[in-house]
C-alpha cells in the first residue's frame, strides 16, 4: 500500500483524481491538502471536503493551504471549472468544516514524521503549499518517496499562456523551489496530459452509472468537456497505480519564475544532472479503461 498526500485545487479533474485515489486499494489517502487554484483556497478546501464526504471518505482530513502565489498579491484564478470549482453541480450544502492547520503545516508534520519517508506527496494544482513548507523546512520534500506533480508544457504550447501550462504559471516561483528542491520528482506536463482525453462513450459510461459518486462527477465533466476534455489531474495518480501506462525520460526541468511573458514556461536544461522524471507518452485507452474500473467501486 502507498501512503499519499494529494495536494490540490478541486476542480473538476481535481475532482476525478481524488476519486480514482480514494477508489483504489493500493493507496492510503492519509490527507488532502488544498491550494488557491482553479478557484480561491475557501471554496477549493470545501470542494475537497464535500468531494471526499461523497465519496464515502469522511475519514480523511483536508486542510486549507496558499491562499495566494508567493510572488503575488492576489491569487490567479481561471472560470474552466466554473465559478464554483464544480461545474455548478451541487454536492450537499453542509460541508463540514476543514481542518484547522495551515496544509503546508500538515504537509511538514507527514513528513517529518517518522513514516514521512514513505509519504508521496501527489500535486495537482499551484505548488505553493509544497514550496512553503520546503522553505520553512529546507530539505523536506526530498524526504519524501515521490513527488508526483501535474505542471508544465515541456515540448508543447502552454494552455494558458502560449509559454505556460496553468499550474506553474499560477505560482512560477513556487513551482521553481519545488523544481530545485532536490526531491524525487516524477512530472506529467500537458506534453502528457493532453492525451488523456475522455471520450463521448467513456464518459456516457460513467454517467449510465447508478451511484451517486459517478453521476455526480458524470455531470461535472459533461460540463467541463466543453472547454477542457483533459483528465490532467487523474495522470499522476494513475502512474502510482499503473506506472507502465506512462513513458517518458529523467532530465532537468526548469521553471521561469521571473514576471513576464515568459514566466511559468518549463523547459528541459541541455546538460547537468537529471532532477526529475518528465513523462511524455501515455496509453490513453487504458487510463481511461482503468479509471471506469476504479470509480466502479465508489458508492
Ligand atoms: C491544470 O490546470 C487546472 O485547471 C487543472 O485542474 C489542472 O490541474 C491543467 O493545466
Ligand atoms: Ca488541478
Amino acid at each position: 500500500m502507498t501512503a499519499v498526500l494529494i495536494d490540490c485545487d478541486p476542480g473538476i479533474d481535481d475532482a476525478l483524481a481524488l476519486a480514482l485515489a480514494v477508489a483504489s486499494p493500493e493507496l492510503e489517502v492519509r490527507a488532502v491538502t488544498c491550494v488557491a487554484g482553479n478557484r480561491p483556497v475557501a471554496v477549493t478546501a470545501v470542494n475537497a471536503r464535500r468531494l471526499l464526504d461523497l465519496f464515502g471518505r469522511p475519514d480523511i482530513p483536508v486542510y486549507a493551504g496558499g491562499a495566494r502565489p508567493l510572488l503575488y498579491p492576489e491569487p490567479r484564478t481561471n472560470l474552466v471549472h466554473g465559478e464554483d470549482g464544480l461545474g455548478g453541480v451541487v454536492l450537499g450544502r453542509d460541508a463540514r468544516p476543514v481542518a484547522a492547520e495551515h496544509a503546508a503545516d500538515a504537509l511538514a508534520h507527514l513528513l517529518l514524521s517518522p513514516s514521512g519517508a514513505d509519504l508521496t506527496v501527489v500535486a495537482m494544482g499551484p505548488l505553493t503549499n509544497l514550496a512553503l513548507a520546503e522553505i520553512r523546512h529546507p530539505g523536506l520534500l526530498a524526504r519524501a518517496r515521490g513527488i508526483h506533480i501535474m505542471g508544465g508544457a515541456v515540448h508543447c504550447p502552454g494552455n494558458v499562456t502560449p509559454a505556460a501550462e496553468f499550474n506553474f504559471w499560477a505560482d512560477p516561483a513556487a513551482a521553481h523551489v519545488v523544481m530545485t528542491a532536490g526531491a524525487r520528482l516524477n512530472v506529467f506536463p500537458l506534453d502528457v496530459t493532453g492525451q488523456a482525453a475522455m471520450t463521448p462513450a467513456w464518459l456516457a459510461g460513467l454517467a449510465a452509472r447508478p451511484a451517486k459518486s459517478a453521476r455526480a462527477l458524470a455531470a461535472m465533466l459533461a460540463v467541463y468537456g466543453a472547454q477542457d476534455p483533459l483528465l490532467h489531474d487523474a495522470c499522476p495518480v494513475a502512474a502510482l497505480l499503473r506506472p507502465r501506462l506512462f513513458s517518458g525520460a529523467a532530465g532537468r526541468l526548469e521553471v521561469e519564475w521571473r514576471p513576464g511573458p515568459e514566466e511559468g514556461r518549463s523547459r528541459l536544461h541541455p546538460d547537468g544532472e537529471a532532477t526529475a522524471m518528465i513523462n511524455t507518452g501515455l496509453d490513453t485507452d487504458g487510463l481511461l479503461s482503468l479509471m471506469a474500473e476504479r470509480l466502479a467501486s465508489l458508492p
